[in-house]
C-alpha cells in the first residue's frame, strides 16, 4: 500500500515559503473531552492494581479537526488502552517541553503491563520541532494521523475557532487576499491544512512504516473499520466492533452505547462527543471553494504520493 520513496515532487510551489517555524501556543482543544483528567498524586491507586504510568507507546499526533477527539474516545474502550485523556502540549510548548520526560509520564494514566498508552495533541503535526523531540523520547514509537479533506478542514478549524471567540468572523475575506486574488496560506486554517508541509518534517525522522495514515471521512462514515485498522498497527486484538456504537440522527455521527463488562473511567464512555463536534460551517461560496480546492490540489497530490494512499478529495 505505501510507497516510501516518493519524497522529490515536481510541486508548483516553495515548500519553504509554508516553513513558519513560529506557531502560536497553546491553541489545541479540549472541547468534547467527556472524561476526568489525569491526577499525577494518584499513585495509589496506581499501586495497588500494580499499575505504572507509562510513556506512550502511541501518539495520535494530528490533524486538528480530524476527529480527533472521537477517535480517542472510542479507542479508550479497548481494554489494552489506555490514553491520556486531555491534550498534554508537551513537545510542542517549550514550558511543558522544559518540565522534562518525568512530567510528560506523570501526565499518563496509570496501566498494567501489556496495555498500550496514548496520547493525542493536534497541534503536534504543525509544530517542526516537535517530530525531533518524540524521535528522541523514541525512536520507534508509533504515530498515528488522521486527515479531512483539507478545505472541509480548514472551514471547520475556522468555525471552531469562531465559537471560541478567537480569529476573524468571516471565512472567505480571511482565507482571500481580494487584492491579490489569492488563497493567504498564512491564515492558519489553511496553513495547517497543508498536510505535506508539516508531514516531511516527520519523516526526516520517522519511517513511513511507523505512522498509520487515516481518512477522517472514513472514520465518520465507519469508524469500526478505522478501529480495526488501528488494531492491526497497535498489534492489539480485534475487539472493538459495530455492537459497541449507534448512529445518533440528530448529531449525524456514530457515539458509543453504554458498554458492558467494562470498571470504572471505561464504562463512562457511552454517548455523543459534546458540543464542538460537529459544529456547524458558515456557507461558502461555489466560487471561493473552488479556488481554494485549486490551491490544496497540488500539495494533496504529493502528500498523497508520499504516503502512497489517495484519498479522493475533488
Ligand atoms: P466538525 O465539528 O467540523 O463536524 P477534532 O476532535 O480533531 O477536533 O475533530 C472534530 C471533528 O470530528 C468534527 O468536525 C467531526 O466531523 C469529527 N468527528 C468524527 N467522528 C465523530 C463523531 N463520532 N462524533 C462527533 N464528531 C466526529
Amino acid at each position: 500500500m505505501r510507497n516510501t520513496g516518493v519524497l522529490q515532487p515536481q510541486v508548483p510551489f516553495r515548500i519553504r515559503d509554508y516553513d513558519r517555524g513560529r506557531f502560536d501556543g497553546r491553541l489545541g482543544d479540549h472541547h468534547g473531552y467527556r472524561g476526568s483528567y489525569g491526577n499525577p498524586t494518584d499513585v495509589t491507586k496506581a499501586n495497588v492494581r500494580n499499575e505504572t504510568r507509562k510513556l506512550p507507546q502511541c501518539i495520535i499526533i494530528g490533524v486538528r479537526k480530524g476527529g480527533t477527539r472521537a477517535l480517542l474516545d472510542f479507542l479508550e474502550v479497548h481494554p489494552g488502552i489506555k490514553s491520556a485523556g486531555r491534550e498534554i502540549h508537551f513537545f510542542d510548548t517549550d514550558e511543558n517541553y522544559n518540565l522534562g520526560l518525568d512530567w510528560y509520564r506523570s501526565m499518563m494514566p496509570p496501566s498494567s503491563p501489556g496495555q498500550i498508552t496514548i496520547e493525542k495533541t493536534p497541534k503536534y503535526f504543525v509544530s517542526p520541532r516537535v517530530p525531533e523531540r518524540i524521535a528522541k523520547m523514541n525512536g520507534s514509537i508509533k504515530l498515528i494521523l488522521i486527515v479531512r479533506d483539507p478545505l472541509e478542514r480548514s472551514i471547520s478549524d475556522f468555525a471552531q475557532l469562531k465559537k471560541s471567540g478567537k480569529g476573524p468572523r468571516e471565512f472567505e475575506g480571511a482565507a482571500i487576499n481580494y487584492t491579490t486574488g489569492n488563497v493567504t496560506s498564512k491564515f492558519r486554517p489553511i496553513l495547517y491544512s497543508l498536510y505535506y508541509v508539516h508531514l516531511r518534517h516527520w519523516l526526516k525522522h520517522f519511517k513511513l512504516e511507523q505512522m498509520l495514515v487515516l481518512n477522517s471521512e472514513n472514520f465518520v462514515k465507519n469508524p469500526t473499520n478505522t478501529l480495526s485498522q488501528i488494531e492491526t498497527f497497535l498489534n492489539l486484538k480485534h475487539v472493538l466492533t459495530r455492537e459497541q456504537f449507534y448512529f445518533n440522527e440528530t448529531k449525524g455521527f456514530y457515539c458509543l452505547k453504554e458498554q458492558t463488562g467494562l470498571r470504572g473511567k471505561k464504562r463512562k464512555q457511552a454517548g455523543c462527543m459534546g458540543s464542538f463536534k460537529g459544529i456547524e460551517h458558515p456557507n461558502i461560496s461555489a466560487v471561493v471553494s473552488e479556488k481554494i480546492r485549486t490551491f490544496f490540489r497540488p500539495f494533496n497530490e504529493v502528500f498523497f504520493k508520499t504516503i502512497g494512499e489517495d484519498f479522493h478529495w475533488h
